[in-house]
């Protein structure tokens, strides 16, 4: 039986992901910060019938701690072989950078980041051991240009995308491959639960809310169902040579396609005349 490890699985795509994994009869272990948010995850589980191939563990990626007792309690589980790692957990924060306390840049770092950064550290002993695994990183379209109001986030999908395409160089002679999942918009808790800030009295105030308003409305116009991520998930962990950029919605594929063919002065111009903040201005 293939086993993996998937990150944040307590909603969205880890949630529907590692429904889809057991439904194709992997061994999922089902990790999350809150074991007390399982509720949805077992309740899919036993909709579909795959309850039997999951186990749910604790795993907070920005805790030391709770990644090397998830790791350990993940290869008690699996007999010390692990064929795979999905890094999907992730946060956001809206808003002007000027705006952004440093405490909400650093959160969005260390778990989109740092996060991903250590739970790979604490598995690569195991994969070269192996010679074999498969570390898939739930990136974004947002590595592939800027967003308004979305820095951080941006920052982090890029800081991500770039570790990870030189981590291939390291540890390909280990017969262990990295891959990049990089869904467009699609209809996630991430939307409402990240913070939005716009201070009142800050300058920006009248173009964030602008922003969020635009992109309410972008993503209730386009989003799309994550399940369409869960199956993209599943085919590139089952292929046997999976491309190392995977854009999924068509929106992924045009900001795939425009990113350094079209000069980001007029990129930038067509967004903001896209979502409508051409009008605002400060
Ligand atoms: N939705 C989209 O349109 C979209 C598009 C492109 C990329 N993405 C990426 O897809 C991934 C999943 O996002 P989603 O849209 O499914 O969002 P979501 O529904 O908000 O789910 C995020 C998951 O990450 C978990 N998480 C947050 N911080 C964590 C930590 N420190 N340790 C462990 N788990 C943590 C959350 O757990 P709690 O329940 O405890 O908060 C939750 O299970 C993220 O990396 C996101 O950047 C999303």
């Amino acid at each position: 039986m293939r086993t993996v490890l998937i990150t944040g699985t307590s909603a969205g795509f880890g949630l529907v992901a590692a429904v889809e994994l057991a439904k194709r009869g992997w061994r999922v272990i089902a990790t999350m910060r809150n074991l007390e948010r399982k509720g949805a995850l077992e309740a899919a589980l036993a909709q579909a019938g795959a309850a039997h191939s999951v186990d749910v563990i604790q795993l907070d990626v920005t805790d030391a701690a709770s990644i090397t007792r998830g790791v350990a309690d993940t290869l008690a589980i699996t007999g010390g072989f692990l064929d795979a790692v999905v890094h999907n957990a992730g946060v956001a924060a809206g808003g002007a950078f000027e705006d952004i306390p440093d405490a909400e840049l650093r959160r969005v770092m260390e778990t989109n980041f740092f996060g991903v950064m250590a739970l790979t550290r604490a598995l690569l002993p195991t994969f070269r051991k192996q010679r074999s695994g498969r570390i898939v990183i739930i990136s974004s379209e947002s590595a592939f240009n800027g967003q308004p109001g979305n820095s951080i986030y941006v920052a982090s999908k890029w800081a991500v995308e770039g570790w990870a395409e030189s981590l291939a160089y390291d540890v390909d002679q280990f017969g262990i491959g990295v891959v990049l999942i990089e869904p467009g918009p699609y209809i996630t808790d991430i939307w409402q639960a990240s913070p939005r800030i716009a201070p009142s009295g800050s300058v920006y105030r009248r173009w964030s809310e602008n922003v969020f308003r635009a992109g309410d409305a972008h993503v209730a116009a386009k989003g799309r169902d994550p399940q369409e991520v869960a199956v993209k998930i599943a085919n590139v962990l089952e292929a046997r040579r999976p491309r190392f950029r995977n854009p999924v919605h068509r929106l992924a594929h045009f900001t795939h396609f425009a990113r350094g063919k079209i000069p980001s002065r007029w990129l930038r111009r067509f967004v903001e005349t896209y979502l409508g903040l051409r009008r605002v201005r400060l």
